[in-house]
C-alpha cells in the first residue's frame, strides 16, 4: 500500500483499536496464552510506527478491560508484568520519537508498581507532540460513564451546575478521555464484531473496521489497509450525501 497516496486522501486524527486474538494466536502455535500477549507487544510497536508515519495524532489501545480482572490470576499477573516490562523497555524510544503517553481507565486498580511507572512515563513524555498514545487499562466505558454521571450529580447537588445546564461538552470533560478528540476509526482484530464496553460515548460517529487477523499478526501493512478502508467510506453524521458534497 502506498503511504503517500494514503496521506493525500486524508488520515483520521484519532484511531482506537481493540487488540483481540492473542490467546487464540498462541494456542494455534501450541503455546501458552501469555506468549500471544508478548507477541502482541510487537504489533503495538509496528502499529505505532505506522500511525506516526501517516500522521495520526491520537492512537488509543484497549490493553486491559475491567472484565479482564476476572481472567485466571496467572494471566492477569503476566499482563501486569508485561505492562511494566514493556514500559521500562520502550519509554526512552517512545520519548525520542515524540510520543506522549497517556492512560485511561480506573488506574487505581492497577498494582502500585504499574501505577507509579505509568505516572513517571506520562510525566516524562507530556510535552511530546508527535502522537498521543493512550493505553486503556482497567477500562470500561460503563464505569467511565457512571463515574462522569456521579461527578456531575455532585455539582448539581452543590448548586454549581443546574440540570438544564448539563450538556455534551460538560459530560465529555468528566470522561477519562478528556482532551482527546472522538476517534473517527475503530479497528478490532480477530474476527469478533463487538464493542466490548470500549469508548461507548466517544465512538458515536466512528467508522468500524473488523479484520480476521489475530492481533499478533496485525502489522504496519494491516494498519495501512484499515486506513484505506476508512478512506472510501462516506461519513454523513446523519445527513444525506448531497449535503455532505456541498459542504
Ligand atoms: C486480547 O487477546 C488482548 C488482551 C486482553 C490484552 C492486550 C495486550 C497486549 C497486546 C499486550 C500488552 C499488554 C499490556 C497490558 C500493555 P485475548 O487474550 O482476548 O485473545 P483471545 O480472544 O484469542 O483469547
Amino acid at each position: 500500500m502506498n503511504k503517500e497516496e494514503l496521506i493525500n486522501k486524508g488520515i483520521p486524527k484519532h484511531v482506537a483499536i481493540i487488540m483481540d486474538g492473542n490467546g487464540r494466536w498462541a494456542k494455534q502455535k501450541g503455546e501458552d496464552r501469555v506468549f500471544g500477549h508478548m507477541n502482541g507487544v510487537s504489533s503495538i510497536r509496528d502499529v505505532l510506527k505506522a500511525a506516526i508515519e501517516l500522521g495520526v495524532s491520537y492512537l488509543t489501545l484497549y490493553a486491559f478491560s475491567t472484565e479482564n480482572w476476572d481472567r485466571p490470576k496467572e494471566e492477569v499477573d503476566a499482563l501486569m508484568n508485561l505492562l511494566v516490562k514493556s514500559l521500562l523497555e520502550e519509554i526512552e524510544e517512545l520519548n525520542k520519537n515524540g510520543v506522549s503517553l497517556n492512560a485511561i481507565g480506573d488506574l487505581k486498580q492497577l498494582p502500585d508498581n504499574a501505577q507509579a511507572l505509568l505516572k513517571k512515563s506520562i510525566d516524562l513524555t507530556k510535552e511530546n507532540k508527535v502522537i498521543t498514545l493512550s493505553l486503556a487499562l482497567s477500562y470500561s466505558a460503563r464505569w467511565e460513564i457512571m463515574n462522569a454521571t456521579k461527578k456531575i450529580a455532585e455539582k448539581v447537588k452543590d448548586g454549581s451546575v443546574s440540570p438544564e445546564g448539563i450538556n455534551e461538552e460538560m459530560f465529555s470533560n468528566e470522561l477519562t478521555t478528556v482532551g482527546l478528540p472522538d476517534p473517527e476509526l475503530l479497528i478490532r482484530t480477530s474476527g469478533e464484531q463487538r464493542i466490548s464496553n470500549f469508548l461507548l460515548w466517544q465512538l458515536a460517529y466512528a467508522e468500524f473496521y473488523f479484520t480476521e487477523e489475530l492481533w499478533p499478526d496485525f502489522d504496519k501493512e494491516s494498519f495501512f489497509k484499515a486506513i484505506a478502508s476508512y478512506q472510501v467510506r462516506e461519513r454523513r453524521f446523519g445527513k444525506i450525501s448531497e449535503q455532505i458534497e456541498n459542504e
